[in-house]
């Protein structure tokens, strides 16, 4: 299920009083699942990589958890989309486009009686743009709210690495690149390189982790 890892560690660090969020941001999560099982997983990377940013910006432990439970939620308003239009193989007509794009309104306004304003705010703004071409509201820089920033940057990374059904996934190297160009333009330059540095120590770790494995089958 979407989330299973994010939720059972988000359970262990809140306990008991945040159980009926977090019970219904599993429903939530699950439903976008069953609309688009194309994204299964997706949600959950999203949130992985969001959280990482977060904790590379030393953002409060709040604020941090408030991120990962929006990665798990931030395509929920995907419900809202025809499957005609969440499917379509070919290009999108303008209206059908107006259509998807409609999912981050949608996303809010689904949220919205829960009363998880940060949340919502992340979710209504994962597409805005830091140069203000994007969408809903048409917001640029720093009134974007920053949980959205790293949405953005965390959301546009995993769709750009993972294949889906039309769509050949891009390299790890190809995808930061990608990352590194649209650096002010379509994304935050201090969210992009929080990301860069967090995808560095990760390799470095990785690095050590197995330069240590092969030095203990050495002894
Ligand atoms: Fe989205």
């Amino acid at each position: 299920m979407a989330g299973d890892g994010e939720l059972d560690q988000l359970r262990q660090v809140f306990g008991q009083r945040m159980k009926p969020l977090l019970d219904m941001i599993t429903s939530l999560a699950y439903a976008v699942e069953a609309k688009d099982p194309h994204t299964k997983g997706h949600s959950q990377a999203v949130s992985r990589w969001a959280a990482q940013i977060a904790m590379q910006m030393r953002l409060s432990e709040a604020e941090i958890e408030e991120i990962r439970l929006a990665g798990l939620v931030h395509d929920i308003g995907k419900i809202h989309v025809p499957e005609s239009v969440l499917f379509k193989p070919t290009l999108l007509t303008a209206e059908e486009f107006e259509l998807m794009k409609s999912h981050a309104a949608w996303g809010a306004k689904i949220l919205e009686p829960m009363n998880v304003t940060g949340i919502e705010r992340i979710v209504r703004h994962h597409h805005e743009r830091y140069d203000g071409k994007g969408y809903p509201d048409g917001l640029a820089g720093d009134k974007i709210p920053l949980g959205a920033r790293i949405m953005a940057v965390a959301e546009c990374f995993d769709n750009m690495v993972c294949a889906v059904p039309y769509k050949i996934a891009r390299t790890c190297e190809d995808a930061l690149g990608e990352l590194r160009r649209c650096r002010g333009t379509q994304f935050d330059p201090m969210v992009v390189d929080a990301f860069l540095r967090s995808i560095e120590s990760l390799s470095r770790q990785r690095g050590s982790d197995s330069e240590r494995k092969s030095a203990n089958a050495e002894r």
